[in-house]
């Protein structure tokens, strides 16, 4: 029996509501498909600020590097909130993508059939939506120095951060995504602001010429400002979406509305080597913490990204995605993509519900 060790880290907020599901539904299908999982939870974010004093803790790195792979909730909320900078859940979640140099961060965007109506776009926009955003994870404008702060030449206050790209990290990330589009639809939208900042200028330059080694891969290029505009007006245009850190923030988050939640987008982090990294793209919800509010699919999802990209388990990562699809099927919705007819629930029968459908694996259409 192949045996794994798995890091969860559940962070702050509903992280670990919606990791308490996902691990349920890991093991479930572990049993299933012959897998065994060892499981280690460690402290990230503010939950290990308020027990350790820093946000990333030398044991939590150290471990999650040694293991298979790491699952992520969520961190941050407002009780950090005025922590210094180095002191703040967020820090300690750069740090630990830093530390893992997982510099790829895929962010497929699906839209489920059985979630049309949830979605804020008219059906005939965001039915068969299907893209997957490739962003940069350990570089650009969150790692750029010089940042900080000081003071101007009018003893005026400021705050300074630097958009900033070597070749190689540019290269490689492009590598990354060209080879996604490749298994994909075969086409390639690299989004930059090239008309304006040198970081994404030399972004463009790199990316054109590593296009001839992908002759049957579509590169195009799109600013950033138009790319946010062409996701709400046609968002079946896109293919695979490859950006820097920041705007890869930000489009991705977008995307997810057409899905119909934020509640609804898996990620997976990966390196050269190493274990990779998987989270949901959402945050820490502080405002339906505690209340069972939240939605899991997106760390359900995750977690069958690690399973597909991470440990190399397809088939169970299908079952996973279809038990999803299953459940959608039965008409369970979260709070977040509940439309009239289907029926409302929390988190932890969401979770129950999945369960049953993994264990029944009806293949879902
Ligand atoms: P957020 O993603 O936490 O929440 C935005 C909105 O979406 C909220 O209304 C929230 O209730 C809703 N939402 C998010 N996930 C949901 C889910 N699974 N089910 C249902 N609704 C969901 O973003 P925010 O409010 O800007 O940030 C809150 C905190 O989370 C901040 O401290 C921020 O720094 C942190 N954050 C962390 C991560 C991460 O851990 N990767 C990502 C984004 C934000
Ligand atoms: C995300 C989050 C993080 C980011 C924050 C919390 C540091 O928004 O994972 O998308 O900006 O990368
Ligand atoms: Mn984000």
């Amino acid at each position: 029996k192949k045996s794994y060790k798995i890091t969860l880290l559940p962070g702050d907020g509903i992280g670990p509501e919606v990791v308490s599901v996902a691990k349920d539904v890991l093991l479930l299908t572990g049993s299933l498909h012959g897998i065994k999982f060892e499981f280690q939870e460690k402290l990230l974010g503010g939950a290990a600020f308020d027990a350790t004093g820093v946000p990333l803790p030398d044991d939590t790195l150290s471990f999650a590097k040694q293991s298979d792979a790491i699952l992520l909730g969520a961190i941050g909320g407002y009780k950090w909130d005025k922590n210094e900078k180095h002191l703040k859940p967020e820090t300690g979640l750069l740090q630990l993508r830093e530390g893992l140099q997982v510099f790829a961060n895929l962010r497929p965007a699906t839209v489920f059939p059985q979630l049309v109506d949830a979605s804020t776009l008219k059906r005939e926009i965001a039915e068969g939506v299907d893209l997957m955003v490739v962003r940069e994870l350990t570089g650009g404008i969150y790692f750029g120095k010089p940042r900080g702060f000081g003071t101007n030449e009018h003893g005026q206050e400021i705050g300074f951060n630097t958009e900033i790209y070597a070749a190689h990290e540019i290269d490689r990330i492009a590598r990354v995504a060209f080879n996604i589009a490749q298994k994909r639809g075969g086409k390639l939208c690299s989004v930059d602001k090239a008309n304006v900042l040198e970081a994404s200028m030399l972004w463009r330059k790199r990316v054109t010429a590593l296009a001839q080694e992908y002759p049957d891969v579509e590169l195009s290029h799109m600013y950033v400002d138009n790319a946010a505009m062409q996701l709400i007006r046609y968002p079946k245009q896109f293919d695979t979406i490859v950006t820097n850190n920041i705007f890869g923030d930000i489009l991705s988050d977008e995307a997810s509305m057409i899905t119909g939640s934020i509640g609804m987008l898996p990620s997976a982090s990966l390196g050269d080597s190493g274990p990779g990294l998987f989270e949901p793209i959402h945050g820490s919800a502080p405002d339906i913490a505690g209340q069972d509010k939240a939605n899991p699919f997106a760390t359900v999802l995750s977690a069958a990204m690690l399973l597909k990209y991470g440990l190399g388990e397809a088939e169970a990562a299908e079952r996973i995605e279809s038990a999803v699809l299953e459940t959608l099927n039965k008409g369970f919705r979260t709070a977040d993509i509940y439309s009239a007819g289907t029926k409302l629930v929390g988190c932890k029968q969401l979770g129950e519900e999945i369960l049953k459908s993994v264990e029944s694996h009806v293949s879902a259409t």
